[in-house]
């Protein structure tokens, strides 16, 4: 077995690792900036020892490694340790976990006078995804933001193009140096559109974003896909709720004279259309994020998609890769007092219990 083969050995392995039925990855990612806004929420002071407190509290949480086969660390987290001296990553794996890292380091402008935005991070990014995969991390992410706006005509094709092209560019520096990619192309809820513009161009951002991985040579069985779920914007007039019921005809085979009318889940069917349509069979994986959807919202719409009795085409394992609907309802119960941390970790496990039974289409609420 030559090197190369023996790397794509290892990153298929761990990308079906943190696949495996019923379990799914906890994103506790966000940056020292972007997590001062959930902090306020709950008055806690923003300072690196409080983050440290609260990503011991959720990575500590009794059991997690029952449901969650994945974390994905901010630099900052990565480098800390528990209160006994014992760096997160290591923690992890000690526990079953497998340690992931988010790699990109956040947005810019794009162009002038649009709010279309590019990733940073590709300074150092080999030198980093070396030094990460010495200390530990099998896996990485790296977020691309797209966002609809039917005015403007946005995403224009060039934000589209371009972020698919970073995304790609990320994923095979991620390969070569051993760690299972996740590509985050996301199209944020922001916006008055229905759910059919959301559909729309979530597929032309996830076509234009595997054509780019295929002109890179990203090996798809060691790579993971995570998408947002195709919904309503969020200031839609009328939004598709996570129960709203449509119906689809299909064809009987046996009895070509009689159709079948199957109800189904509107949102979990746009999702899975617009994935059936764009993502190959090859790829490892799907994890979703929860893009401000409510904790028990991103739970149900996981399962309607991998509940059996629909007919959908759904190749690859479908589960989850959520911040906010894995840690809302922890964080409240937490409130920064060291007296709470144990009522923190059960919200932490029941969210994690009810998302790994989703991905398994056996959430019954
Ligand atoms: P949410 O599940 O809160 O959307 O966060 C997931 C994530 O990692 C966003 O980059």
């Amino acid at each position: 077995m030559n090197s190369n083969s023996s790397i794509e050995l290892m990153l298929k392995e761990n990308a079906e690792f943190i696949v495996q039925q019923g379990k799914g990855i906890l994103a506790a990612d966000e940056s020292p900036s972007s997590i001062v806004k959930r902090f306020n929420s709950i008055g806690v002071e923003n300072t690196t020892e409080q983050r440290r407190i609260y990503r011991q509290l959720l990575f500590t949480t009794p059991d997690i490694q029952q449901y969650i086969s994945g974390v994905i660390m901010h630099e900052e987290t990565f480098n800390q340790t528990n209160d006994s001296s014992v760096p997160f990553p290591m923690m992890l794996s000690q526990i079953g976990i497998l340690p992931g890292i988010k790699l990109d380091r956040g947005l810019e402008s794009l162009t002038i006078n649009t709010n279309e935005t590019t990733t940073l991070g590709f300074d150092d990014l080999e030198k980093r995804c070396e030094d990460f995969f010495n200390r530990g991390a099998r896996f990485a992410k790296w977020r691309c933001v797209l966002r609809i706006n039917k005015l403007k005509n946005q995403p224009t094709d060039v934000a589209i193009a371009h972020n698919a092209i970073i995304l790609a560019r990320y994923a095979s520096v991620c390969q070569a140096k051993g760690l299972v990619p996740i590509i985050e192309p996301e199209v944020i809820p922001d916006g008055d559109h229905d759910i059919n513009v959301c559909q729309y161009v979530t597929e032309k951002v996830l076509a234009a974003t595997f054509k780019a991985l295929s002109d890179y040579d990203i090996y798809l069985e060691g790579c993971l896909l995570k998408p947002n779920m195709v919904t309503s914007g969020q200031e839609a007039k009328k939004r598709v709720k996570s129960t709203d019921i449509g119906e689809r005809k299909f064809e009987n085979k046996t009895n070509y004279l009689r159709n079948v009318f199957c109800l189904f889940i509107i949102l979990a069917l746009a999702t899975i259309t617009t994935l059936s349509r764009t993502c190959p069979p090859a790829l490892a994986g799907i994890v979703f994020l929860s893009g401000g959807q409510s904790e028990e919202d991103a739970t149900i719409n996981l399962n309607e998609m991998n509940k059996t009795l629909y007919r959908f085409k759904r190749p690859w394992p479908l589960t989850f890769s959520y911040g906010r609907a894995l840690q809302a309802s922890a964080l409240k119960a937490w409130s920064g007092k060291r007296e709470n941390e144990f009522n923190a970790q059960q919200s932490c496990l029941k969210r994690a219990a009810a998302n790994a039974a989703a991905a398994k289409g056996e959430y019954d609420g």
